[in-house]
């Protein structure tokens, strides 16, 4: 089944689920509403209007904070989008994240036992020692790898005898980059270890395809050919691998050999009470980077080719390559001095979100403009920033270049506070590395065909490229 499909089916059983709330909401006779602001019919309103893609460009019309209906959620959801407030829940510590619905459903990814489900201590203590693995001197040691990577999928995507005349589509190919980009960050020190993550791309894609049926009612299982269950073997596949190789890596470690990469981070961390993490804590912390970075990346990496031949201007593209051209050899140092190239992704970033915005869980009740939150209920910070400003959705890279009627605060494109994403600095070098291996050595124009918009949970706008060596 594909994504719309599955997404198609989850709007449906959410609807269901919607009206079944509705109903016990009812039939309990509560004479004071909880929730004030919901639609009559929960869910279904706020479905259709979510499914649309310009759902993100009418946030504007609703209130802030707002009691929202989201499909794959049962409850209400405090949405929020007015950016001082959503700083402000976001940062809250008495917030903890509930990824994507309940930690239930992330069990393929660790649930309650990996840094997506963990909340409080155990949240702090999986965030404490994966630290030094995400830093960004870990990004550099890896650098030459993942340049490879990007310069290989930029050829093969060249190689396809549509990206001549006809364009292609990039997603599967930033899909592929994105995953490989996760292993080498993790066991990048290794070759023959990192070909052995590298492998698990086919258990990866059934993990995710699992993931989306977790929102489904389980009888759907037995239509959708038992998504979940394959799902559930991959894992378990995953994770023995995961666990192989860290034994491996263990052994090597302690007969002196040294490596620079985030799974000896992650084996040699201690936490205050000098504490480590397990193997199995390792193998669910490669499957939530997996699970976190995958669509991710290669989301925004197709929206950007997108803004790259269908929006920027020739003028911002002649000054990016300009910065480019001037950089000599790549390397992270250049990457990380490039006014101009950090500008354009943020750029992309703050137009169109891959993940417009983050939701959390209140661990306890608190009150936001007068408005009760009750401990368990959800709230989505929405940060966003393309259609809730004027001229917002205008691509200009001058509001990253110092422009100071651009508040660059309000943009969040990563999250904030404890939550705040573990992989930005892996994401912000990879997209980064593409791009400037695209100027370097490539010419993409617009194909052949209409752009569509993917809205299902995570957001892209694609349409068909045109890629040629230069
Ligand atoms: C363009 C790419 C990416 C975007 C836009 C993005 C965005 C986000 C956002 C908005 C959050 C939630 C933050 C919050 O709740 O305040 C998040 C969390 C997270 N991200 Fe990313 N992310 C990206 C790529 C990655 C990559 C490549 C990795 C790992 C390799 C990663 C790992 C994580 C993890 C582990 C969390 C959960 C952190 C926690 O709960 O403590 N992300 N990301």
């Amino acid at each position: 089944m594909d994504s719309s499909a599955i997404f198609a089916v989850t709007a449906i059983a959410s609807a269901i689920g919607g009206l079944a709330l509705w109903a016990v909401q009812r039939s309990s006779k509560s004479k004071e509403p909880t929730f004030p602001s919901l639609p009559k019919w929960p869910l279904l309103g706020n479905i259709l209007d979510y499914a649309d893609a310009s759902f993100t460009k009418r946030i504007n019309s609703y209130p802030t904070p707002v009691w929202f209906s989201l499909p794959g959620f049962m409850g209400p959801i405090l949405l929020v989008h007015d950016p001082d407030q959503a700083r402000y829940v976001s940062s809250k510590a008495v917030s903890s994240r509930i990824v994507f619905g309940e930690p239930k459903l992330t069990t393929l990814f660790g649930g309650y036992e990996s840094i997506f489900g963990a909340t409080g201590k155990e949240h702090k203590r999986l965030r404490v020692l994966s630290m030094k693995a995400v830093s960004k001197n870990a990004m550099k040691q890896q650098f030459p790898l993942l340049q490879d990577l990007a310069r290989e999928t930029l050829e093969n995507m060249a190689r396809n005898p549509k990206a001549e005349t006809q364009g292609i589509s990039c997603l599967p190919h930033f899909q592929k980059l994105a995953f490989n980009a996760i292993c080498i960050f993790m066991a990048g020190g290794d070759e023959a270890q990192l070909n052995q993550l590298v492998g698990l791309y086919d258990d990866f894609i059934d993990i995710s395809h699992g993931f989306k049926a977790m929102f489904l009612p389980p009888f759907l299982e037995y239509f959708n050919g038992g998504l979940k269950a394959k799902a559930f073997e991959a894992q378990a596949r995953i994770l023995t691998k995961v666990s192989e190789i860290t034994n491996e890596r263990r052994c090597a470690m302690e007969d002196g050999n040294i490596y620079s990469d985030a799974l000896s981070s992650l084996i040699e961390a201690r936490d205050e009470n000098g504490s480590s993490l397990s193997d199995r804590d390792i193998g669910f912390m490669f499957l939530v980077l997996c699970g976190a970075g995958f669509e991710t990346t290669s989301m925004q990496l197709t929206t950007i080719f997108y803004f790259i031949t269908n929006m920027v201007s020739n003028t911002d593209l002649e000054a990016l390559q300009q910065e480019v051209d001037s950089f000599g050899e790549l390397s992270e140092s250049n990457l990380s001095q490039s006014p101009i190239l950090n500008a354009f992704v943020k750029e992309s970033l703050r137009i169109f979100n891959v993940a417009p915005f983050v939701i959390r869980i209140a661990t306890e009740d608190f009150t936001l403009d007068g408005v009760n939150v009750p401990a368990n209920s959800l709230f989505a910070a929405f940060h966003e920033r393309g259609s809730l400003i004027e001229g917002g959705e205008a691509f200009e890279l001058k509001r990253y270049l110092g422009d100071p009627s651009f508040d660059k605060d309000e943009f969040m494109p990563f999250g904030t506070g404890e939550r705040r994403c573990l992989g930005f600095q892996l994401a912000m070098l990879e997209i980064k590395i593409v791009i400037a291996e695209l100027l370097r050595g490539f010419v993409a124009t617009k194909g052949v065909g209409k752009a569509k918009h993917v809205h299902v949970g995570t957001r892209l706008i694609e349409s068909p490229v045109c890629i040629r060596p230069k």
